[in-house]
């Protein structure tokens, strides 16, 4: 995939940037998050990155924890070369064991016992003016969250102790001189107290850091950057579907480059209530953004009638939006050779987030099962090596969800528009448990704005991550009046999430939730039953399919 980011304004060449080398830790990005919530800007990189095959220097290298053990036959390491560099390095958990068995041969062992959970740390001052600087300002205990079954069994040469705790002797250690820290604890997780203040001392303190990395610096540059990178003729094109990574990015194309950019909105017939046109309005009226509007519905459906298996109907989908996106891809083209209004459509906008990426940069992601679900089908891929050929641009690309939704309030989006759950690219598809068709849509968009409508009366829709209805198109009994009578059922689904990766349902008052089953059941023609599903994400996944 060509990285087009990397280009020369990218964030890593304009802001003083710490290098995480991922080692495959659940919580690496977590260390991201506290740095950059510190104003310092931070990327995250595979532990086999070679450093020197970048076009950009850290001010300062943090080695992640992870699920190895450096003794191991075939653990990730890295060059030692890097001790040498004098870029500060501060080692944690994995990171930590690392460098104490690269510095010092055969130094790191398992410990007796598993050291897992909350526990007291002692801060141990020894006097140096280089090794004291990690907990500078630190009293002596501080409470921490440790997960590690190995430990170190001696300190590496040059090396004092700074940190301990009742089982491990080396919690905290660092180079008398050099800048180079390693610690046990995980300063990423919010149990360990003064985490970022751990995190601060090492990047703003150590690798002087300048923390300056704010949204308001980053959409004027990232605007600079997209003028640069496009030039003045180029046209762009990008699928949006009225969610915040897409209308962000579609905006941000707008204000960098004006009408050479070009929204598509395929209509699948799959999105929920007025969505398309809410997304019309929202794009084409308010934001001012070059939209087009393809209706493939017919298709669509066409296309899922009698499709029962869930990846038959996400196939169909996807390949669908991809037929009808690129024959508007090239319909653009042609029109603007015609007018020779502008140049060439080169490039393809994408909306990735910095968490998309993260499962292919990391070290050992999660299975590429769930990354599949961030791009259409393979859109982007059709579009740069199919018939199109278009280059790829994520302006996106470095940002995590909260870094996006405030830069969509920068650039004038909505507040409802910019706290919206996520909603999935095959649409209502995937929340029908049979055959997806008009009829069946309809009845789930009745239901799931009745369902969102309470939720945002009730004024908690911003306390849960996702929510919709979905159908099962299995018929339920039900007593309407004097008769019997039989209908679908309605299942409800809320739930929070950090990251998406785990979810938990969402807890709602019982009589909410009652009121939200007597409305759908008396509004919604055809429905018997309503279900909340209080599954929790693993074993069940968000959506239903
Ligand atoms: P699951 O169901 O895997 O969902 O727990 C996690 C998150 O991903 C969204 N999702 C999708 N998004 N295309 C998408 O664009 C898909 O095929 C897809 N499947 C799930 C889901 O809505 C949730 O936010």
């Amino acid at each position: 995939m060509a990285d087009t980011t990397t280009a020369a304004a990218a964030p890593h060449n304009t802001f003083d940037t710490v290098l995480v080398l991922d080692f495959g830790s659940q919580t690496s990005h977590l260390i991201l998050r506290r740095l950059r919530s510190l104003n310092v800007y931070a990327e995250m990189l595979p532990c086999t990155t070679k450093l020197a095959e970048l076009d950009w220097t850290p001010v300062g290298i943090v080695l992640s924890g992870g699920p190895s053990s450096v003794y191991d036959e075939g653990a990730p390491g890295i060059d030692p070369a890097i001790f040498d560099l004098g870029i500060p390095i501060l080692g944690i958990c994995y990171g930590c064991q690392l460098l104490a068995w690269l510095i010092n041969d055969k130094n790191v062992a398992r410990g007796e016992a598993r050291e897992y959970g909350e526990t007291d740390l002692t801060i141990h001052k020894v006097g140096s003016a280089n090794a004291d600087r990690l907990f500078e300002g630190f009293d002596d205990t501080l409470h921490v969250f440790m997960s590690h079954f190995d430990k170190l069994m001696h300190l590496p040469e040059g090396f004092v102790t700074i940190a301990s705790t009742k089982n491990t002797a080396y919690a905290g250690i660092a180079h008398e001189s050099k800048p180079i820290f390693g610690i046990q604890l995980h300063p990423e997780i919010s149990h360990t107290s003064r985490g970022t203040d751990i995190l601060s001392n090492f990047a703003i303190k150590i690798c002087g850091a300048r923390a300056n990395w704010e949204m308001g610096n980053f959409t004027e540059k990232e605007i600079i950057r997209i003028r640069k990178l496009v030039g003045d003729n180029a046209q762009v094109i990008g699928a949006v579907s009225g969610g915040v990574d897409s209308t962000v990015a579609a905006r941000l194309m707008k204000e960098a480059i004006g009408d050479r950019f070009h929204a598509i909105l395929v209509d699948t017939g799959l999105m929920r209530l007025n969505e398309c046109q809410q997304v019309k309005e929202t794009l084409q009226e308010h934001l001012g953004i070059n939209l087009t509007i393809v209706d493939g519905s017919e298709l669509f459906f066409s296309r899922l009638a009698g499709v029962l298996e869930p990846e038959k109907k996400r196939k169909i989908i996807g390949e669908t939006f991809i037929d009808l996106f690129e024959k508007e891809a090239i319909r653009i083209e042609e029109e603007a050779k015609e007018t020779t209004r502008a140049g060439k459509v080169e490039w393809f906008l994408q909306g990735t987030l910095y968490a998309d990426l993260i499962e292919s940069l990391s070290f050992k992601g999660p299975s590429a099962t769930i990354k599949s679900h961030h791009n259409v089908g393979g859109l982007p891929a059709r579009m740069m090596n199919g018939q199109a050929q278009l280059k790829l641009i994520e302006p996106l690309r470095e940002l995590f969800k909260d870094e996006v939704r405030a830069f969509g309030r920068q650039l004038g989006i909505h507040e409802d528009l910019v706290m919206r759950h996520p909603f999935p690219g095959p649409g209502i598809a995937i929340r029908i448990l049979g055959e997806v068709n008009r009829e069946n849509v309809e009845l789930v968009r009745k239901a799931d704005h009745i369902f969102i409508s309470m939720i945002r009366e009730a004024g908690i829709y911003d306390q849960m991550s996702q929510a919709y209805a979905a159908l099962d198109t299995n018929r339920a009994v039900g007593v309407m009046g004097d008769s019997r009578v039989y209908g679908m059922i309605i299942i409800l689904r809320a739930v929070t999430s950090v990251d998406f990766m785990s979810a938990e349902p969402f807890e709602f008052p019982f009589q909410l939730l009652k009121n939200i089953c007597r409305r759908i059941v008396n509004e919604v023609d055809g429905i018997t039953r309503v279900v909340y599903d209080c599954t929790s994400k693993p074993p069940g996944t968000i959506e239903l399919e």
